[in-house]
């Protein structure tokens, strides 16, 4: 009796706690901010308004349908979590000049315990703007606006949503503390100019998981100032590859450290896993404790890559070596097809050379006979099978 008594009143304080839990937690619709013929540009700002002041946990929906969106911009610091769930396709203007020249479409920041969930999709409707962005060869070119942007977010998870047909960068993340992208996805054309998947600058702790990119440029790219970051059980493809770098351009960069890439198949892409500076670095900066390992590639143009005199377009300046010191890099139990016959390309700087490469069970293919490995200012250490170096003909 006693014993019953007590599993009964264990079952209704569960139910309390409960009962209170889901009353401290607010679901706003977003249509009660109206959506004047499917414009939802001011509902969102003004649902993030209420959210924002908000003293318990809020949930914005944005439920099943096709919505328009102008570019919006919105900012903590906040009161409690706020949730944003899509489950709608929300459409960027197609007219790039609509964005007026902003640096994203959407953009989130400041804030702590944010959350983007739904199986809903960003459409940047990017055709119009790829047309116009030669942004390569043209130096003039005009700046186009990335979807998705969030800025010195803490604690932050992004959950299941689809990017799709960024004019620009699908995502930048940056200067973010401990924020997961996880079941995420992003597609565009393979031809689309310069639609980064995820771009990554002045972060920590960031992980990438579970995730499907499609694009036309980098799948993952980082930027300076990053420091524990990991992508794990992606999808990469059509795509430029997972890349760090481009790094020694400018003279603020910061170093990198800690970056894990693991269990991740990349797919008829020009680079598989790279880090890329360019040449006459205007200051010393430091990559180090890079761990690529378990990668899956399938027709890749260059599989394995480290390239310290990146310049396209010859926009630089060959005048003096690299400054961006790489060192602790492991390549490790790598497999699959290449599509060019050198499966690993390491060109470092001549006057800081990599230290640390390892090469470990590397198993690449060009046309079912193993590929070579040209090398330059590095003496990787290899283990288990791997090819060994060929020397490059010296970068500088
Ligand atoms: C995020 O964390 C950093 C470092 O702890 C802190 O300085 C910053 O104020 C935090 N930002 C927010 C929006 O909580
Ligand atoms: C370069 O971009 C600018 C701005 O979009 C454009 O006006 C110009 O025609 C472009 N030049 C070329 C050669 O495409
Ligand atoms: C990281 O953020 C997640 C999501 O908000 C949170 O659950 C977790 O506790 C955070 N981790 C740390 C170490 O703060
Ligand atoms: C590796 O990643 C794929 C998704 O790309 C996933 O299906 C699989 O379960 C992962 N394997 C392990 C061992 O985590
Ligand atoms: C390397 O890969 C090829 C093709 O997938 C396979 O036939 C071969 O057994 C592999 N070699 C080793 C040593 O794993």
């Amino acid at each position: 009796m006693a014993l019953k008594f007590s599993i009964v009143t264990l079952f209704s304080f569960i139910l309390s706690l409960a009962v209170i839990y889901k009353a401290q937690s607010v679901t706003i619709d977003i249509k009660k901010f109206g959506a004047q013929n499917g414009d939802i540009t001011q509902a969102f700002t003004n649902a993030w308004k209420e959210a924002c002041a908000a003293t318990s946990n809020v949930k914005i929906v944005i439920p099943k349908g096709t919505y328009k969106m102008s570019g919006v911009e919105v900012k903590g610091p906040c009161k409690a979590p706020i949730e944003i769930q899509v489950d709608g396709t929300i459409q960027a203007p197609a007219d790039p000049s609509q964005l007026k020249g902003a640096e994203q479409w959407v953009t989130i920041g400041y804030v702590s315990h944010f959350t983007l969930s739904g199986h809903g999709i960003f459409d940047g409707q990017g055709a119009t703007a790829w047309k116009q962005n030669k942004c390569g060869s043209n130096k003039s070119c005009a700046r186009r606006a990335m979807n998705l942007g969030f800025n010195f977010l803490n604690h932050s998870v992004v959950r299941d949503i689809t990017s799709k047909d960024s004019k620009y960068f699908h995502v930048n993340v940056l200067a973010c503390n401990n924020f997961t992208f996880d079941g995420f996805k992003v597609s565009a054309p393979h031809d689309s100019a310069n639609t980064d998947g995820i771009h990554i600058g002045r972060s920590n702790n960031v992980k990438i998981l579970n995730t499907k990119i499609a694009t036309g440029d980098d799948c993952v790219s980082l930027g300076d100032g990053n420091t524990r970051l990991v992508v794990k059980n992606v999808e990469c493809g059509p795509g430029h590859g997972i890349s760090v770098g481009s790094l020694g351009l400018y003279d603020n960069e910061d170093n990198i450290d800690d970056f894990l890439v693991k269990n991740v198949t990349i797919k008829n892409a020009d680079n598989g896993v790279r880090i890329k500076s360019w040449p006459s670095t205007p200051v010393s900066i430091t990559v180090t404790n890079m761990r690529f390992e378990d990668i899956t590639m399938v027709n890749v143009a260059n599989p394995i890559i480290i390239d310290q005199e990146y310049c396209p377009w010859n926009e630089c300046s060959k005048k003096s070596p690299s400054k961006v010191k790489i060192s602790k890099v492991y390549f490790k139990n790598i497999k699959g097809t290449s599509a060019t016959k050198e499966g690993v390309i390491l060109l470092c700087s001549k006057s800081v050379p990599c230290q640390g490469v390892e090469l470990s069970d590397i198993n690449l293919t060009y046309k079912g006979a193993p590929t070579v490995a040209v090398c330059a200012n590095v003496s990787p250490k290899i283990s288990g099978k791997a090819p060994t170096c060929t020397a490059a003909k010296s970068i500088f």
